[in-house]
This record gives structure tokens, sequence and C-alpha cells, in this order.
């Protein structure tokens, strides 16, 4: 089994970055809680993020065959990145889309997801803790 998490654009910056909204968690933090759970299911986890859309797009295309399972947060290219939809399209990789915060609360240009229709679920607004409840379902799914 091995599942990618893939963080989109200014998620390197968590913690320090509008912690109302995404709480004092930093990247690190939760990539090390990520790994921690992989190896204790004995998965193996890869972690990515970028800031641009051509080397989040690069990694999804990499990951062609050679992955199960994405968690993926798209951060801003959510709302914006038709290519970024068309990736996960083109490799058909089954995932679930990940928000810290609860988008519905937040500005109606949050509202519109260009993943939501093509994902397995979607997880907003429990924070860093939704990575771990997506974790958890995706060895569900895989398990199945
Ligand atoms: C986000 C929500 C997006 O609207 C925003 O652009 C982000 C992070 C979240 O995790 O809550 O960068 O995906």
């Amino acid at each position: 089994r091995r599942i990618l998490l893939l963080n989109g654009p200014n998620l390197n910056m968590l913690g320090k970055r509008e912690p109302k909204h995404y709480g004092h968690i930093s990247l690190n933090d939760i990539e090390q809680r990520m790994q921690e759970l992989a190896t204790h299911y004995n998965v193996k986890l890869t972690c990515f993020q970028a800031n641009s859309e051509d080397k989040l797009i690069d990694k999804i295309h990499q990951s062609f065959q050679q992955i199960d399972f994405i968690l993926l947060n798209p951060a801003a290219y959510t709302h914006t990145s038709v290519a970024l939809r068309d990736a996960m399209l083109a490799v058909s990789i089954p995932f679930v889309e990940i928000h810290l915060s609860n988008i519905h609360k937040r500005e109606s240009f949050r509202h519109h997801s260009y993943f939501s229709d093509i994902a397995e679920g979607v997880i907003c607004g429990l924070g860093a803790k939704g990575y771990e409840f997506a974790f958890q379902f995706a060895l569900n799914y895989l398990e199945e």
C-alpha cells in the first residue's frame, strides 16, 4: 500500500500562516505524525508539497501506477485549477480532498472546488486532524 500526501501552495507556511484559519501546527509536524501512522500500519507514505502548479502536476503524473491513494490538499488551487483536476483524472488514483479550514464558512470564492466531484470524499474544517482521518479512510478503502 502506497499513499501520497500532497499539499499545495502556501501550506509550507503552516503554523505561521493565519493561525486563526489553519492552526499552529507546522507542515513538518503533520508530515511527521503521518509518517508515524504509516509506519504503524505498514504503509509506504510519500509526502510532497509544492507552491507551483507544474510541480504538483508532475508529482501526480509520476504517481501513475506507483501510488494507490492520494491525500490531497490542493490549497488555493482547489478553487482555480482545471489543470490539477485534469492531472488527477489522468492518473485515475482514488483520493480524498482535505482542507484544514471549513471552506464553506469562508469567502464565497472558496465554496467551489474543482476536486470535490471527483474525490472519494472531502474533509474540511477539522484542522490537522483531517489528514489523519483521511489516512484512516484510505486504509479502509485499500483493504476493500
Ligand atoms: C485550504 C483552503 C483554501 O481555500 C486555501 O486557499 C488554502 C488552504 C485549507 O486547507 O483550509 O490555502 O485548502
